[in-house]
């Protein structure tokens, strides 16, 4: 007898599970941690792997002519300050003068006291600049300056005229890079949700100004429609434009997809109709004319530019919290990852009965991991912990060769979700696991 108890996800247990099943370890965990930065372990870098063959998968197939870049992680200061980051990118900040504590100051109410100190000792609220600066070469000075990239777009926009003559496209088109990104947030929480290190997956479309209020409608709604896709509850994701007061410097307009956290609707994906602010900028800046010919006009224009940028690891944490669920099996609860086959680490576990059956069901697994299948092997301890080890890492199926697999060359598949147990043909294993991938 099942009963499934949903939205029973807390961060504590999220984290703790993700470092138990090895998906995310704290950085230098070991020398204390280092705040707002993490490792991820075998099953996580198998998730966002999937996450970003996902994304690439939908983008490409969304449009024709998405171009991909892998732009560098060091960047020119030239560049950040024709961007505005260098003038603009800061958040508010405050500190306590009592304890030294330092907070965003939109995290915080400033009528109260400190909530690490009690006491109410406020500084005025003065902005904090989140660029990671450093210098190249041995002199540190003005000239020496380079920034870590705080999002991957810049590195499109100051190559748009050499992807652009280097691969046959012409407006509209795309470029897509996925990579990291870094900002020193004044203070990272919620986990993978507001990390110093973390990786964007960004496409920049250009297109004709009189298009781009259509790519713009056309983009959100694709983007949003991404989420459910990848086995996200639909209901818990939804489409909120921002208000004008809320736009950042280079926005026309901007929708974020936002889902519903435990800690409240919160942003998972911009979508920003951005004008042609940056290769605008880009142009002024380097004084290389970055206008396009168009044909049918026989004018030059700067293409408007429609961005999506959502971050890989905030999307981990994200299906993380819609496939938790907590179910009570004849009375005992059991952890259960409830991935979308699609992004689910492991895609099927091979479990021997006995040692007898090691061999046999080695044979199978080695046989479907030699053609690329994502898998596990797993011999050790009673079959109803291994399937329990299974749930907690989202393995959508577990294929049980047993005592009557050597008469009747079956195997029992056991679903994770509905625990329903079938018997199929070995030679079936492969089309069943292609089907389930598919679905
Ligand atoms: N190029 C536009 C841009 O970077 P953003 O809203 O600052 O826009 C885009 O970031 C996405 O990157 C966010 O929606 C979020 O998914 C992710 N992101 C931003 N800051 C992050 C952080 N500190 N930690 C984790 N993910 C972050």
């Amino acid at each position: 007898m099942t009963n499934s108890t949903n939205s029973v996800a807390t961060l504590d247990k999220l984290v703790a599970l993700c470092k138990r099943r090895g998906f995310v370890y704290q950085s230098a965990e070991i020398y204390g941690g280092l705040n707002g930065v993490y490792d991820f372990g075998h099953l996580g870098y198998l998730l966002k792997e999937n996450i970003k063959q996902a994304w690439k998968q939908s983008i490409t197939t969304t449009e024709p002519n998405i171009i991909f870049l892998d732009g560098s992680i060091l960047g020119s200061a030239d560049v950040w300050k024709a961007s505005g980051h260098v003038e603009h990118f800061s958040d508010p900040m405050v500190d306590c003068l009592n304890c030294k504590h330092r907070y965003r100051t939109d995290d915080i109410d400033l009528e109260r006291a400190c909530p690490h100190c009690g006491k109410k000792a406020w500084t005025d609220s003065r902005q904090f600049n989140m660029m990671f600066e450093t210098h190249l070469g041995a002199a540190a000075n003005q000239s020496s300056i380079a920034y870590l990239r705080p999002e991957t777009a810049q590195s499109i926009f100051v190559n748009f005229k050499n992807v652009l003559s280097t691969n046959r496209v012409k407006v509209p088109f795309g470029i897509a890079q996925i990579g990291k990104a870094f900002r020193n947030e004044i203070t990272p929480k919620q986990f993978l949700f507001r990390m110093r290190e973390f990786e964007q997956m960004e496409l920049e479309w250009f297109c004709k100004p009189e298009t781009s209020a259509h790519y713009f409608e056309r983009w959100s709604q694709a983007r949003k429609d991404f989420f459910a896709h990848i086995g996200i509850n639909a209901e818990k994701i939804h489409l909120r434009p921002h208000e004008k007061n809320e736009l950042a410097h280079y926005s026309v307009a901007c929708n974020d997809v936002e889902y519903n956290f435990p800690f409240g609707w919160k942003e998972l994906e911009g979508i920003a109709h951005r004008g042609n602010y940056d290769l605008s900028q880009h142009s002024k800046f380097s004084g290389k004319d970055l206008a396009v010919y168009d044909e049918e006009t026989k004018q030059s224009f700067l293409p408007d530019v429609v961005e999506s940028s959502v971050g890989v690891d905030r999307l981990f944490l994200t299906l993380l919290f819609d496939a938790y669920h907590e179910d009570v099996v004849d009375n005992e609860t059991r952890i259960v990852l409830r991935f979308s086959p699609k992004v689910a680490p492991i895609k099927a576990a091979f479990l021997p009965l006995t040692k007898k059956q090691i061999g046999p069901t080695e044979k199978i697994y080695n046989d479907l991991r030699s053609k690329g299948y994502q898998l596990q092997f797993d011999e050790s301890g009673s079959i109803g912990k291994r399937y329990r080890r299974q749930d907690e890492i989202g393995t959508p199926v577990c294929f049980t060769y047993d005592f009557e697999s050597e008469q009747d060359n079956k195997v029992t598949v056991r679903n994770r979700d509905t625990l329903v147990q079938e018997r199929i043909a070995i030679d079936q294993i492969e089309h069943y696991l292609q089907n389930l991938l598919k679905n």
